[in-house]
């Protein structure tokens, strides 16, 4: 039978073998973090790459804290926010934000802010990977074009809105109706509380990119049109995703 004093060491050497480990991942940086547990109805997804694939527009170190520390938050916050209305916490987070008038008032704000940062960083994760960038194709193109004039026209609109958003917020291209528009959108307001489809969306907060480009939002902006998954962009543009 084991002793109190070796059930100890066990538990000691346990918990240093689990720091270790933790340690270990968090100093190589190469592999994003599982979903988290759920300790609420709202799940932390896992980045669909690894944290260095996007190097080196957007390095690592960044891609770990956005997605590990602000993405997270933003669950962890949303899950507080809805822990005692069960009305609301059995519903997907676009759900509440298309509607976010029948949310109820006292957890509104929560929910556009903490639902609409889990919601924009869910589909900002998917619309950027390695090796991407360059210009979509087939009937996307045709209708950027058709909206914008040409590709470098639609580019040049969507980084002056991007770089002109002042403070913290996104650039997005949506679907609105027939149209294709560009939007910015402060804080972590969503273009989907506006009956609007985003289709691709620019993360122009500070902890974006501040640790690579610091003030210079332009280079960022610049860069990130190399790490454009168009492929994910072309899937929404067809309704094929939420
Ligand atoms: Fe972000």
């Amino acid at each position: 039978m084991m002793t109190r004093r070796q059930a100890l060491k066990t538990t000691l050497m346990t918990s240093l073998a689990c720091a270790t480990a933790a340690e270990f991942r968090f100093a190589n940086a190469q592999t994003p973090a599982p979903s988290t547990a759920a300790s609420g109805p709202f799940t932390l997804p896992s980045l669909p790459y690894a944290f260095d694939a996007l190097e080196p527009h957007i390095d690592a170190r960044t891609m770990q804290i956005h997605h590990d520390k602000h993405h997270a938050a933003y669950v962890a916050n949303l899950n507080k926010a809805v822990a005692d209305l069960p009305e609301l916490s059995s519903k997907p987070v676009d759900d509440l934000l298309k509607n976010l008038s029948a949310v109820p008032e006292k957890v509104r704000t929560a929910v556009r802010n903490q639902g609409g940062g889990h919601y924009n960083h869910s589909i900002f994760w998917q619309m950027m990977k390695k090796n991407g960038g360059g210009e979509p194709s087939g009937e996307l193109a045709k209708t950027i074009d058709k909206a914008f004039g040409s590709f470098n026209a639609f580019k040049e609109q969507f980084t002056k809105a991007a770089v002109g958003q002042f403070g913290s917020g996104w650039a997005w291209l949506v679907r609105d109706g027939s149209d294709l528009k560009i939007v910015p959108s402060p804080n972590q307001d969503s273009p989907i509380s506006e009956g609007k489809v985003p289709l691709l969306g620019v993360d122009v907060w500070e902890h974006a990119y501040y640790l690579k480009y610091q003030n210079r939002r332009p280079d960022y902006v610049a860069a990130w049109f190399n790490v454009i998954n168009w492929g994910y962009v072309t899937e929404r543009f067809q309704g094929a995703s939420k």
